[in-house]
């Protein structure tokens, strides 16, 4: 697996079709599929079931992003569903630790998102629990926004935490990651990069996977792949 890593998200695919949208990016890492409820942030996607019948068309593995209230009820769900990577918001979840936790042991990668007013430093402790730690870079809800570049300070804290203490945990960016922005968020010491609409709008989305990820490497100082 490559240190950097580029993740399209579908928000902005065509949902009717979502297997042969997936099937558009085959030199992606993972695909990136936002789960939101309509109540933590305000729009609805999609649920496990829909998941599950994405991860049996891919080889992909697929890296889901809960948007929603009660994660601790609902993510185990979708480490059943076949995702590899599972992503909470720290904000709608009662029990970080355990949810943490409780994914690990279901199989999948943990993940905990925060939203762009969320400081990273009261999370410093749980660090070890994560396998990545994501940094939205909008606040969650839709795709196409653009990329709050007030989030690149922190970017840079979370990066100096996790090597601090000699962690593994990738740190992700989503939200307005495009060909504009991504080099800055390597350099802030972004590893993982979700992109939307930067390239479910290109012409060639897997052209535009491996632009990405030649522009990341620009900016990246940490080791080399
Ligand atoms: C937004 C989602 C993102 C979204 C990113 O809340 O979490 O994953 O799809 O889309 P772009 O890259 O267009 O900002
Ligand atoms: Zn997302």
């Amino acid at each position: 697996m490559p240190h950097l890593q580029i993740t399209p998200s579908i928000l902005n695919a065509d949902f009717a079709a979502l297997g042969a949208e997936v099937a558009r990016i085959g030199s992606a890492d993972w695909v990136h599929v936002d789960v939101m409820d309509n109540h933590f942030v305000p729009n609805l996607t999609f649920g496990a079931t829909m998941v599950e019948a994405l991860a049996r068309s891919t080889d992909l593995p697929l890296d889901a992003h809960l948007m929603i209230e009660d994660p601790d009820s609902h993510a185990p769900a979708y480490v059943e569903a076949g995702c590899g990577s599972v992503t909470f918001h720290v904000e709608a979840a009662r029990a970080p630790v355990r949810l943490a936790r409780e994914i690990r042991a279901k199989g999948a990668r943990a993940s905990m998102a925060l939203r762009p007013a969320t400081p990273v430093e009261p999370y410093e402790d749980l660090l070890p629990e994560l396998d990545m730690l994501l940094l939205m870079t909008v606040e969650p809800g839709f795709g196409g926004q653009k990329f709050l570049d007030l989030v690149l300070p922190k970017i840079r804290r979370a990066r100096a935490l996790v090597d601090k203490h000699g962690l593994e945990t990738w740190i992700q960016v989503d939200g307005g990651v495009s060909l504009e922005t991504i080099e800055r968020c390597a350099e802030a010491g972004a590893d993982v990069f979700v992109a939307g609409s930067a390239v479910y709008s290109a012409d060639d989305p897997d052209r535009m996977v491996g632009e990405l990820r030649a522009r990341a490497a620009k900016g990246w100082r940490g080791p080399a792949d």
